[in-house]
């Protein structure tokens, strides 16, 4: 599995005026899924896999978030997930994390890596 967080060079993955507020959208980055949560001016990025389980979190297209929009859901089993931390809070794998993905918003534009 490619490790995301090793990119030398930053991957741009959308504007930030194209995710809801809030709102969530998923990425495919060869084998691997990534999706973004945006809250207001904080967006999350992390890898689309359930600790429960390793299988992607949504069935519904770019829809990752319940329905209060405050928290990441696995569609699954129903796994709840701070946007902020990514920790599991309720569900069947609660404590454990989603893995965080080094990311920010630059000039209106999410990039996938660590700014230079
Ligand atoms: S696979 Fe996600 S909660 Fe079970």
């Amino acid at each position: 599995m490619t490790d995301h967080n090793q990119y030398r060079t930053p991957r741009a993955l959308c504007r930030l005026d194209e995710l809801s507020d809030p709102g969530s959208k998923g990425f495919v980055d060869g084998a691997n899924g990534i999706l973004v949560v945006r809250q207001g001016t904080d967006v999350f990025v992390y890898e689309n896999r359930c600790p429960h389980r390793g299988i992607p979190l949504e069935w519904v297209p770019d829809q990752f978030l319940d329905s209060s929009g405050r928290l990441i859901q696995c569609a699954t089993h129903g796994a709840l997930f701070l946007p902020e931390s990514g920790e599991c809070v309720a569900g069947p794998c609660s404590g454990a994390s989603l893995r965080k993905l080094a990311s920010y918003v630059q000039s209106g534009v999410v990039w996938l890596g660590k700014a230079g």
